[in-house]
């Protein structure tokens, strides 16, 4: 019968001595505190299970089992056996052919294990009753009588796992009255609060382990990540979010959302009320300002966190900076502009030099035909010179476009560029300064084409300081790798440099300057810039402006290294 069934703390059996049952009773309290001792420091259920056997091993008395429940919760499975002798060992597993440590107790075809699993009771039981129950037959008498089990008792209690029974604790000993229930019981608790502590270590460990991978991913993005709260406060902010803005992430806890974004945008994006009227996740591109002012366009997707019960408590956003990539498609969007004006001009340029050929032709024919000092005669000679400025005009239309053929050879870019600049400068007020070193790599080109390109960039400088100046004009060796945001190809080019000291071009010009006919000149015709673009591109190479209003324009020119 269930001990608990009985009512706690019956009294002993008849018959038995009470100081012996007293002393019986102090050693199995004594034990269960050595157990419990021993218990306390183990941090791992191995760990556990093996100083429960060791415990029970080294007590040569007791005997002390753990069985816990399969995964299919309808099978005991044996954690711990600390059958006294290896002599009992050795001959249960003979007699019953199965390795203890494998084997298993079916809940179903066991009644007393059922019990103390699915109804939680506690049972004091004779031993030979257990053999009886696990080896039907003849053998179970063999067993008991041979291992002196006839005489011996087991108090069989609930290991508890997280509220539910997920074993069962036996302890066996030749005299164990049901006094020493409580004990056991308290000892299966300790075994049990082990057991506990040991999983829930290994699974706080795994939940460490995911959170440091998971924060370590965050970490190392390379794309911006950081959380604010509703009131758009930062929270968090990774390397990579406080890197792209120019600050620490210390620096950056506590700053609001609209330090570094404009309120407008997020206004007009994500709705009036802001990211606090977002329902789920929000996406485009947006500007954004660094520590130092300056701004960058990013690719922000913002997201709205929610705690469990659904209540909105913040923002997660990613960012990306492309600002490099924006300018590649600018830069791209412009050289296919130009390419397709270029077949447009060149086709003009091509029928209207004809018909310049044909005007320029007969009016030669006709001057030839007056006397000189005839009033018509300066007339047509005045008709001569703009034709013929007209027929310049439609030669650099050509070699904007792409009829004009390339001759390429190998070239001394250095001796190139100082003739070209000297002989665009010759006459004018206007200085130049050199800085090219010896070692610069060779370039493959058709010279006239690049002394051109060049000579518009040096009279453009010039025209620039109509009170005089100087034209710095610096040529390097440059090694492009990757991401290095020119619409170019990695490898090695020269790039030389024509920077002045005029008034520089205004932001709003900037991207114009290499249209055909974009001049803010009042004889301008708007060709030198997109004509030195056509040819330099026609090289494989690129150039780029970059001015400060106030500070003059720098012009680099990027051609391929042989
Ligand atoms: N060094 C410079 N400083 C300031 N503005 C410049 C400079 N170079 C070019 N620009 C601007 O770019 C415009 C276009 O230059 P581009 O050389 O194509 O044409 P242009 O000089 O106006 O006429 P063209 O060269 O055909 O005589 C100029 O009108 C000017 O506004
Ligand atoms: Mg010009």
């Amino acid at each position: 019968m269930s001990y608990d069934e009985k009512g706690k703390g019956g009294a002993a059996g008849p018959g038995q001595d009470q100081d012996k049952l007293n002393t019986e009773l102090i050693n199995i309290i004594q034990f269960s505190e050595k157990v419990a001792t021993a218990l306390c420091r183990k941090m791992d259920r191995a760990e556990v299970l093996g100083a429960v056997e060791k415990e029970f091993t080294g007590s040569g008395k007791y005997t002390g089992s753990v069985l816990l429940l399969a995964e299919d919760r309808d099978n005991l499975e044996i954690a711990v056996s600390s059958v006294s002798s290896s002599d009992k060992k050795g001959f249960l597993e003979k007699m019953t052919g199965n390795s203890l440590s494998k084997y298993k107790i079916s809940l179903d075809k066991s009644k007393i294990y059922g019990k103390v699993v699915r109804e939680a009771q506690t049972l004091h039981v004779k031993v030979s009753d257990i053999i009886d129950e696990l080896y039907p037959g003849p053998i179970a008498k063999l067993i008991s009588v041979t291992l002196g089990y006839e005489k011996e008792v087991t108090i069989l209690t609930p290991i508890w796992v997280r509220g539910s029974v997920g074993g069962v604790f036996a302890m066996t000993a030749p005299v164990l009255a049901e006094l020493a229930v409580p004990s056991v019981k308290n000892l299966a608790a300790y075994i049990s609060f082990a057991l506990e502590s040991a999983s829930q270590r290994v699974e706080q460990e795994k939940a460490d382990a995911e959170i440091r991978k998971l924060s370590a991913a965050v970490e190392q993005s390379i794309d911006g990540i950081a959380i604010c709260d509703m009131e758009c406060a930062l929270t968090y902010v990774n390397n990579a979010f406080a890197g792209i803005h120019g600050y620490s992430p210390d620096e950056m806890i506590g700053m609001k959302a609209t330090d570094i974004y404009s309120e407008e945008q997020t206004k007009n994006a994500a709705g009036r009320g802001g990211f606090n009227e977002l329902q789920r996740c929000w996406g485009e591109e947006t500007t954004h300002y660094r520590k130092d002012k300056t701004t960058f366009t990013a690719l922000m997707s913002v997201t709205l966190l929610k705690d469990k019960n659904g209540n909105p408590i913040g923002h997660l956003a990613v960012i990306r900076d492309i600002t490099e990539r924006k300018t590649m498609e600018e830069e791209l969007k412009k050289a296919q502009k130009l390419e397709s004006l270029g077949i447009l001009a060149g086709g003009i340029a091509h029928n209207f030099n004809n018909i310049l050929t044909v005007v320029v032709g007969n009016i030669s024919l006709a001057k030839m035909n007056m006397r000189a000092g005839e009033e018509a005669y300066e007339t047509l000679s005045t008709a001569e010179k703009a034709c013929l400025r007209a027929r310049g005009l439609t030669q650099q239309l050509l070699t904007f476009s792409k009829g004009d053929s390339t001759i390429a050879e190998p070239i001394d870019i250095a001796v190139l560029i100082r003739d070209s600049a000297v002989s665009a400068l010759n006459g004018s007020g206007v200085k130049c300064d050199f800085s090219i070193p010896d070692d610069l790599y060779s370039v493959s080109a058709d010279k006239g084409q690049i002394s051109q390109a060049i000579n518009n960039l040096v009279i453009n400088a010039e025209q620039a300081m109509p009170e005089g100046g100087t034209v710095r004009i610096t040529a390097e060796n440059v090694e492009l790798g990757q991401g290095h945001g020119l619409p170019i190809s990695s490898g090695k080019y020269v790039k030389t440099t024509v920077k002045d000291q005029g008034e520089g071009i205004p932001k709003e010009n900037l991207a114009k300057i290499f249209d055909p006919f974009f001049t803010t000149r009042p004889k301008g015709s708007g060709l030198g810039l997109s004509v030195a673009f056509a040819i330099v591109k026609k090289h494989g190479g690129h150039i780029s402006a970059e001015s400060a209003l106030g500070d003059g324009a720098a012009f680099h020119v990027y051609l391929p290294a042989m």
